[in-house]
């Protein structure tokens, strides 16, 4: 009953909210909801933001938040509210940097992608986890964070794998799940970590830090969506072999933006990625059992239902979370269950 009035609501403030500069949107929300937060403290987990009023049923976690919309674990204590069953927060880096220049993050509303530059802007791995080590009691049971980790912009790629061990090092009993992240495109030089010659020192130190931990957890590798064919088998293969337990597809695409007629340099997300990414999912479950979670161009529950039926364990979104609104977890939510249940009950 919610879920239509909270819809309605967004479609008629939206244009006016889009009207304004995107990060300082993103900055003013992130504000206004831990104020929020801070007020109410744990009553808010009992609201549903667009949600239905009598607890739906429980379900494992299938939609999450991805990487990148929480950094720094702001919005974490409201994220069940929204309709979230999982969240990502970073990428974190062993050390805070403040990433690219502004403006680094642009909508193109017509056709629903997005587009950034931001560069791992983070207060880093230390400080994060300690915000994370605050807010984790309070989270309904069930709820998943992962990690999603990155190396500084001053790191070069040879010490890369230090940065990585470095940056889950704090996270110790603290997470579900962890990240390695070197699909970014606005780092300069990560991507070229997507080889098996330099993913394998970043995923033996990964799993050296989570061995010496009293609890175990999967460590996934996040793909961009340019990696297929015979380079994705590669790396799918010689990653499993070293241990490895699944994977997020995809990143953004990598392209150029052209703001006061300057070409920026970037990723873009949204309705652009929603083919490729399926297809990367298709291509990734032919060649593997392990844990996929899909995200990219997730717009809709029709594309939900998709990537659950091609095979992804999870999926995680984004945009779809920005044009659809505060409900859209929500409603996709609702849509899956729907269709699961009744799959099942064939
Ligand atoms: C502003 C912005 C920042 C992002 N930052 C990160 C990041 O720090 N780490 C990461 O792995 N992915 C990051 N992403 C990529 C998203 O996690 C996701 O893979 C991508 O946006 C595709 O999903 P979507 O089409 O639902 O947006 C970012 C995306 C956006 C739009």
């Amino acid at each position: 009953m919610f879920t239509p009035i909270v819809s309605m609501t967004w479609k008629l403030v939206r244009p006016l909210i889009f009207l304004c500069d995107s990060e300082f949107i993103h900055n003013l929300s992130t504000f206004l909801i831990r104020s929020f937060y801070q007020v109410f403290g744990r009553a808010i987990l009992r609201i549903k933001v667009g949600g239905p009023i009598t607890a739906p049923h429980p379900s494992t976690p299938i939609i999450g938040l991805a990487a990148g919309f929480d950094k720094n674990a702001e919005w974490l204590p409201t994220l069940p509210s929204f309709g979230f069953q999982f969240t990502e927060i970073g990428t974190v880096t062993p050390r805070p940097q403040s990433g690219n220049d502004k403006p680094r993050l642009f909508r193109e509303v017509s056709n629903q992608t997005l587009f950034n530059r931001m560069g791992f802007n983070n207060l880093g791995a230390t400080m994060i986890a300690e915000r994370l080590r605050d807010v984790k009691p309070t989270l309904p049971q069930g709820f998943e964070v992962g990690v999603n980790i990155g190396k500084n912009k001053n790191t070069r790629n040879d010490d890369a794998a230090l940065d990585y061990a470095a940056a889950l090092s704090p996270f110790a009993e603290l997470v579900d799940y962890a990240v390695i992240n070197v699909s970014s495109p606005n780092t300069v030089g990560l991507r070229d970590l997507q080889t098996l010659e330099s993913l394998f020192p970043i995923v033996q130190a990964s799993q050296n830090v989570i061995l010496s931990w009293k609890k175990s957890i999967p460590l996934y590798v996040k793909l961009a969506p340019e990696v297929s064919g015979e380079s994705l088998s590669d790396l799918i293969q010689g990653l499993e072999s070293k241990g490895i337990d699944g994977f997020i597809l995809t990143n953004t695409l990598a392209g150029q933006y052209t703001h006061e007629g300057q070409a920026l340099s970037g990723g873009w997300s949204g309705s652009c990625l929603t083919e490729t990414s399926l297809e990367r999912l298709k291509q990734a479950r032919s060649m593997t059992k392990k844990t996929l979670i899909s995200v990219g161009g997730i717009m809709s529950g029709a594309h939900a239902i998709e990537r659950i039926q091609a095979g992804a364990d999870r999926i995680q979104v984004y945009s779809g979370w920005i044009y659809g609104g505060p409900s859209f977890p929500w409603q996709l939510r609702s849509q899956l269950d729907n269709t699961l249940v009744s799959q099942s009950n064939r």
